[in-house]
């Protein structure tokens, strides 16, 4: 039969092994989980045109298109908002298309040709869409235009080769840029200072001019 002397000791060794237990450091996972050290990066030769101008550059293979415009070529123009393809900031044109170049590697645009905003138009010499956005008031703080412009220049290629969208009706009719289709098509250039409306009347200026 236990006795409470022994009950007494049984529950002081308890406590005494759960006190123990607590000063056992606690290790996170992430830490237990540290890599070796790094290694040397792999570098690769990537030869692209940019605004006209022939670029023959080594990166490190995992250079975003985005990093190797801002960092290697100080084109500092095309921005970075989010990094993960999810504001449009970053819009360049490549080969003729609109594409996030922080979502792209670098050396995937061996013989590429791209267009940043800064080969778009000068101060002195402005891209229509350039001097749209400015008539209209289509920014506030300006950080997310130089990627809006960009792809509202591509876009409206997109609607003159008939591509249609979400929000296209007819796919067998000829493809008119309506709000819809306009608000639609630029839905993944973000604006937080929610410059829309004016944005939306600068590039209808553009692309009625354009016919
Ligand atoms: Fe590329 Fe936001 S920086 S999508
Ligand atoms: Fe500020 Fe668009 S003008 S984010």
């Amino acid at each position: 039969m236990v006795g409470s002397d022994d009950l007494d000791l049984n529950r002081r060794d308890l406590m005494v092994g759960a006190g123990a237990c607590a000063a056992i450091p606690v290790i996170p996972a992430a830490a237990r989980a540290q890599p070796g050290p790094a290694e040397n990066p792999v570098e690769f030769r990537v030869s692209l045109s940019v605004n006209g101008q022939p670029h023959t550059l080594t990166v490190d293979t995992r250079t975003s298109l985005l990093d190797l415009l801002r960092e290697n070529l100080q084109l500092t123009g095309t921005k970075k908002g989010c990094d993960h393809g999810q504001c449009g900031a970053c819009t360049v044109i490549v080969d003729g298309r609109r594409i996030n170049s922080c979502l792209t590697l670098a050396v995937m645009h061996e013989g590429s040709a791209v267009t940043t905003i800064e080969g778009l138009g000068q101060p002195d010499n402005l891209h229509p869409m350039q001097a749209a956005f400015i008539k209209h008031d289509g920014y506030q703080c300006g950080y997310c235009t130089p990627g809006q412009i960009c792809s509202s220049v591509a876009m409206l290629e997109e609607i003159k080769a008939g591509v249609p969208s979400h929000v296209t009706a007819d796919l067998l009719a000829p493809v008119r840029l309506t709000e819809t289709e306009l608000r639609e098509r630029m839905s993944g250039n973000i604006c937080r200072c929610g410059a829309y409306s004016n944005i939306v009347e600068a590039i209808t200026e553009v692309a009625e001019r354009q016919g």
